[in-house]
């Protein structure tokens, strides 16, 4: 790519401006110049509580708060005192202002009929959008639910999804959502570890033409807690007809809320209670549950979501992005942060290639739609089926295009403004973390001079920065750890039940004068212009198709099994993926490590965490490379599955690491 492409990249985003709020006169609040941005950034950082003070006052609030911020590192109160709904805010408040009829959330359910037209497409509008909460939040109460306990949901992307979300945010539930991936093992732990009295889910959800029986997983993972299990209700909404069985302890989620009443007052929640909790994956041990609250969480989605992605209600936006709800960008940039900007959010049920790889072109051009959040391993698989998909359908909605869940190289980046963005939308490469709550590092479009690869300047009320870990911070150019050294509204608030892990995990690595600092878990350099480039973990999470994973909870997966007897897992560059999984497993004796032990182990990981965790590469050894400490030399086993040192291509015999690991030991540290 030559240097002029990049230039001219600058230029033309530097000036966008999108055309529907040049209709409006443009909103007041529209950052439209790096001066702009730079001036409001400075001063949500100089003075933070000023800051969110003012962003607040657009919100509503059933007691309005006595301090802004509560800082007794690592612990943050935000709008301490206050009263407020974050329900409320995304859906009454539009009824209330008289805007109940405007759409809400547009969705398409995945079959096609012949002629290649959807099967299922529904419109809810505020008001009806209102009314399905409230029947299902009556139906979840009548079930004993009440404030503070933690309801779990297993659904696929169908409207429910959210309707269910925003049900257990009205009346004070916390949820916790596992992405309809996961197996019965993985809902198993979660429901376990957050004590979860109900779960929510489908019979089935629709996934490239087959059913994907949610309803079997619910019922073994309840299975294999066999007493312990804390689960005394599910309500199953029936989606694909796929005739799931019912028990004593299931009920119908048509029948259920059919009966209920369409009244149900918002639970006037204090800031800090928990909205939800949300599992996922660190370098030790299971999948931590990651705390989040109402007042501050739901102001920074929202407000990120509007200078992030231009949000402006009554210009015709569409907002779609194809997150799952099972993950933080679902959360944050399919629900909360979208339904107070009072634009449109779409959701869509099925797989990006399905029946045709031009089916997210065919969604974008029917619904018109202006800002289109994906992935970067989304891109390349764009990519790799063709221009000719998109080319086969009118883009020229899209205002702005955002990333994220991993850094995009710039070929697709080029690629994502060519082909969608029609050469002058701009890219928003957004950093961020299920931690974070929403966007830490972005550009803002019409603003931000963008580089691909590079997610740019932190988002206001982010005091980011590269340092040691002294908190020293790094000189231009130079590699450090990615930290935030200032709380900010939609911080976690805490891995629940684990203080010592909130602790460690987040707020032990970095330290400046006593006073810890957010330690994201990446490693980072700022450029001459002050342009963050994302490098990498700095544990052993990888990010496998933007989704992210432990490398230690896929060992203890392959371990599980009796073929078994040591496994080490690390991550391997992947053309589509971004990172794929290799595995090194040493089998036990009486086990021949050959293609149909990689087949049985590889449908074992998939049962034990889900199909996104199988190996995309097993080796077998008769010993893991470790060093004289017994440590695994992982540094090695990277340069093994990434091709950098070729000991056999023969996938399928014993490997003697141990030669090589001598070799390497000095190198390794
Ligand atoms: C990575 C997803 C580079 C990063 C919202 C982070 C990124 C982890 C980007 C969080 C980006 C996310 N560029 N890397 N734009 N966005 N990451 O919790 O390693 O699923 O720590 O949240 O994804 O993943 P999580």
């Amino acid at each position: 790519m030559a240097d002029q492409g990049i230039e001219s990249v600058l230029q033309e985003t530097r000036v966008f401006i999108p055309p529907s709020a040049k209709d409006v006169g443009g909103p007041e609040w529209l950052i439209s110049s790096l001066d702009q941005y730079n001036e409001m950034y400075k001063e949500s950082i100089d003075n933070p509580e000023a800051f969110w003070a003012k962003v607040a006052e657009d919100f509503h609030w059933f007691k309005k708060w006595d301090t802004v911020l509560e800082w007794n590192a690592p612990d943050a109160k935000w709008f301490n005192g206050a009263k407020t709904n974050v329900c409320y805010n995304c859906v009454d408040r539009q009824v209330e202002s008289g805007h109940g009829d405007q759409p809400a959330i547009i969705w398409e359910g995945e079959p096609v009929g012949d002629n290649g037209s959807p099967v299922d497409q529904r419109t809810l509008s505020y008001k009806e959008l209102q009314t399905e909460v409230s029947k299902l939040a009556n139906a979840l109460k009548s079930k004993g639910i009440t404030k503070g306990d933690i309801v779990t949901i297993y659904m696929g992307m169908v409207p429910e999804l959210a309707i269910a979300m925003l049900a257990c945010a009205r009346i004070g539930a916390p949820h916790s959502v596992i992405f309809g991936g996961f197996s019965a093992q993985a809902i198993a732990d979660r429901v376990g570890d957050a004590k979860s009295k109900m779960i929510l889910t489908c019979d089935g959800s629709w996934r490239r033409g087959k059913v994907v029986e949610l309803k079997k997983n619910v019922d073994d993972a309840i299975e294999s807690m066999g007493n312990d299990s804390p689960v005394e209700s599910v309500l199953v909404l029936n989606r694909t007809n796929c005739g799931a069985p019912m028990h004593t302890i299931d009920s119908d989620w048509a029948t259920e809320t059919g009966a209920a009443s369409a009244d149900c007052p918002c639970e006037e929640l204090e800031s800090e209670d928990m909205l939800f909790l949300l599992y996922t994956s660190g370098s030790t041990g299971k999948p931590k549950g990651i705390v989040h609250t109402t007042a501050g969480y739901m102001l920074f989605t929202a407000t990120t979501a509007k200078y992030t992605f231009n949000l402006v209600p009554d210009t015709n936006q569409t907002f779609w992005c194809t997150a799952d709800c099972g993950w933080i960008t679902g959360h944050s940039y399919i629900v909360y942060g979208l339904l107070p900007n009072r634009v449109p959010t779409l959701m869509f049920e099925g797989g990006p290639d399905y029946p045709t790889p031009a089916r997210f072109w065919q969604i974008v051009d029917r619904y018109k739609v202006t800002q289109f959040y994906t992935a970067p391993t989304a891109i390349r698989a764009f990519m790799k089926w063709g221009d000719e998909h998109p080319a086969s359908c009118d883009l020229s909605s899209i205002q702005v295009l955002g990333t994220v869940g991993e850094p995009i190289n710039p070929e697709a980046w080029m690629w994502y403004r060519n082909k969608i963005g029609r050469g002058v939308c701009p890219i928003v490469d957004t950093y961020w973390q299920t931690e974070t709550g929403g966007h830490v590092l972005t550009p803002l479009p019409g603003a931000t001079p963008t580089k691909p690869g590079s997610c740019t300047l932190p988002m206001f009320g982010i005091d980011a920065a590269v340092c040691d870990e002294a908190g020293n911070v790094a000189k231009e150019n130079v590699g450090g750890l990615m930290t935030i050294r200032k709380p900010w509204p939609a911080m976690l608030r805490g891995v629940y039940g684990d203080r010592q892990r909130y602790i460690d995990t987040y707020w032990s690595t970095v330290a400046k004068d006593g006073e810890p600092y957010y330690a994201a878990g990446d490693n980072t350099r700022r450029d001459e212009l002050g342009n963050f480039w994302i490098m990498g973990r700095t544990d052993d999470v990888i990010n496998v198709s933007g989704h992210r994973l432990g490398t230690m909870e896929v060992e203890s997966a392959l371990v599980s099994h009796e073929s078994v007897v040591e496994a080490a897992v690390v991550g391997m560059p992947h053309e589509i993926k971004g990172t794929g999984i290799a595995a090194f497993v040493t089998p036990a004796p009486g086990f021949e490590g050959d293609d149909d032990l990689i087949k049985t182990l590889r449908a074992h990981v998939a049962t034990e965490i889900g199909a996104i965790a199988k190996p995309d590469m097993i080796r077998f050894t008769n010993a893991l490379p470790k060093t004289r400490s017994g440590k695994i030399m992982r540094r090695l086993l990277r340069s093994i599955a990434a091709g950098d040192i070729n000991i056999t291509q023969d996938m399928s015999t014993l490997e003697d690491l141990s030669v090589v690991a001598k070799l390497s030991e000095k190198d390794e540290g």
